[in-house]
């Protein structure tokens, strides 16, 4: 019997950014302002403000119409960099790129009858731009942003109505892009909604952590249902083009081989997995049936939703892979927690950032995926935020590279394991705004990009040393390492 030694032909190299990390032009041809807009710049390099948002802050968001505050309005430009940013992705040889659309550049108000045509414009450029050098599109149709009117009628996902409004944004561009679309994915990183706002555009500031679940798992449970609707809604409307779930995958190890530890990992790394669990598999599994029961949460179905999640499960998983965590059964505390960040690994070095960095983690993570669901894996984000200097026009990333290659290593020796791995988009292949603290100085790129933390700057392109590297990469299919 043999086995892939390498990557198969026609593995799909790339990279990922979503659109108001990149994009900027946050209130022009007709675009309504979006969740991530109202989110203020982190004061402090270690605090994620993400999810910090307040019914007062947002007020004094929607009166502010200039964007010092908020970096996700300016990006780096991409609306009018699409095509240089795109050439230079080529020239790395990019097989795919993964970039998502901005729901409120489409539907405006999200509830709006007509969708506006600027907007489907713009991505009918962006993918006309993606043909001509053959870079095959991987699109995430909602990745930490919404049209903000939904989370001041409905408080975003909270409401069931929010359904609707989404699933008439998918059904309109996948209509649009048809044929043109290989690849989709729903919901980025889906499972941080149960940290809050950025993900499900809910407000649930000051209320206690009880309710705060209550909303959060309530939230998840209609984007579930509108993933599912989005996975028929795709099938019919273009047969042959593939939609996926997009986890960010944290694997959690125990501190010690106590029993009690092992299990305590087990816990926090079954409610990572819950979500591709209802979204590969379609259905609720019973620990977090039982989760729900302990806690006192109520998740209202309507009678068909059981029912659509285990008609529509997804074609492919993809996820996030940065970090791995560390638990001990007594850090577990109430149990009502999720994505417990545990405690250090003391065999494991931290970036600028303190994520933990793990490559052979990717691989446990890889193969303990496809043990599970056997469908086809797609890691949509890797990379290192890191502080990188320009000096004379050049940037020396050699610490990028070797985290780079360090987790490529592991992803063939998962493919050797067996392991059905479609692609790798790297995060970031051009320096944008950091989602979690809104900075300019957290760069993942191959491609600088001259602009600070206060959006001074020319923003100008500039290759770094990895540019070539990855470059390299790609043209031996991850045999030049
Ligand atoms: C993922 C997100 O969590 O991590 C991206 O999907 C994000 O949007 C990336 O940018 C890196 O996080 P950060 O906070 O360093 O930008």
């Amino acid at each position: 019997k043999t086995y892939p030694k390498t990557f198969p032909k026609g593995f799909l190299w790339g990279g990922a950014t979503a659109a108001n990390q990149v994009e900027g032009a946050w209130n022009i041809d007709g675009k309504g302002m979006s969740t991530a807009e109202v989110v203020q710049k982190a004061d402090d390099r270690r605090q994620m403000s993400m999810s910090d948002v307040t019914q007062e802050t947002l007020q004094v968001a929607l009166a502010d119409t200039t964007v010092e505050r908020y970096p996700k309005r300016r990006g780096i430009d991409f609306y009018h960099h699409y095509k240089e940013d795109i050439a230079l992705f080529a020239e790395m040889g990019f097989k795919v790129y993964r970039f998502s659309i901005a729901w409120a550049r489409i539907f405006p108000k999200g509830e709006d009858l007509v969708p506006n045509e600027a907007g489907l414009v713009f991505y009918d450029h962006v993918l006309a731009e993606l043909a001509k050098y053959d870079i095959k599109p991987l699109v995430t149709l909602s990745h930490y942003e919404m049209p903000i009117a939904l989370t001041q009628k409905y408080n975003g996902w909270a409401g069931r109505e929010t359904i609707t409004a989404f699933n008439r944004f998918t059904e309109t561009v996948f209509n649009r892009y048809k044929k043109q679309v290989p690849y989709w994915l729903t919901f980025n990183e889906i499972n941080t909604g149960t940290w809050g706002f950025h993900e499900t555009g809910a407000i649930d500031k000051g209320l206690s952590k009880k309710e705060q679940l209550q909303i959060r798992y309530q939230a998840l449970h209609h984007q579930f249902v509108a993933s599912a609707i989005a996975t028929k809604q795709l099938h019919e409307i273009d047969s042959t083009a593939k939609i996926g779930s997009m986890l960010a995958r944290m694997q959690t190890y125990p501190a010690t081989p106590n029993p009690k530890d092992v299990r305590a990992a087990q816990l926090v790394d079954e409610k990572n997995l819950f979500f591709t669990d209802v979204q590969a598999r379609g259905e609720y599994p019973e620990y977090m049936n039982r989760f729900f029961y302990e806690n006192d949460i109520v998740i209202q179905m309507a009678e068909n939703d059981q029912a659509l999640l285990l008609a529509n499960p997804v074609d492919f998983i993809s996820f996030s892979y940065y970090m791995t965590n560390v638990t001990a059964h007594d850090q577990v505390g109430d149990g009502a927690g999720n994505m417990a960040v545990g405690g250090r690994n003391p065999y494991l070095k931290e970036s600028d950032w303190g994520w933990q960095i793990d490559p052979v983690g990717l691989r446990i993570s890889l193969n303990t995926m496809w043990d599970r669901y056997r469908k086809p894996l797609f890691i949509v984000e890797n990379g290192l935020g890191a502080l990188d200097k320009l000096e004379n026009g050049q940037v020396h990333d050699q610490y990028r590279i070797d985290y780079l290659r360090q987790h490529i290593e592991q992803m063939k020796e998962s493919i050797k394991d067996g392991v059905d791995l479609l692609g790798y988009t790297m995060w970031g292949p051009i320096d944008l705004i950091s989602f979690s603290t809104s900075e300019m100085s957290k760069r993942y790129g191959f491609i600088y990009v001259d602009q600070d933390d206060n959006g001074d700057g020319t923003l100008k392109r500039i290759k770094k040393d990895s540019f070539e590297w990855y470059k390299q990469v790609i043209k031996t299919n991850g045999e030049q390492l």
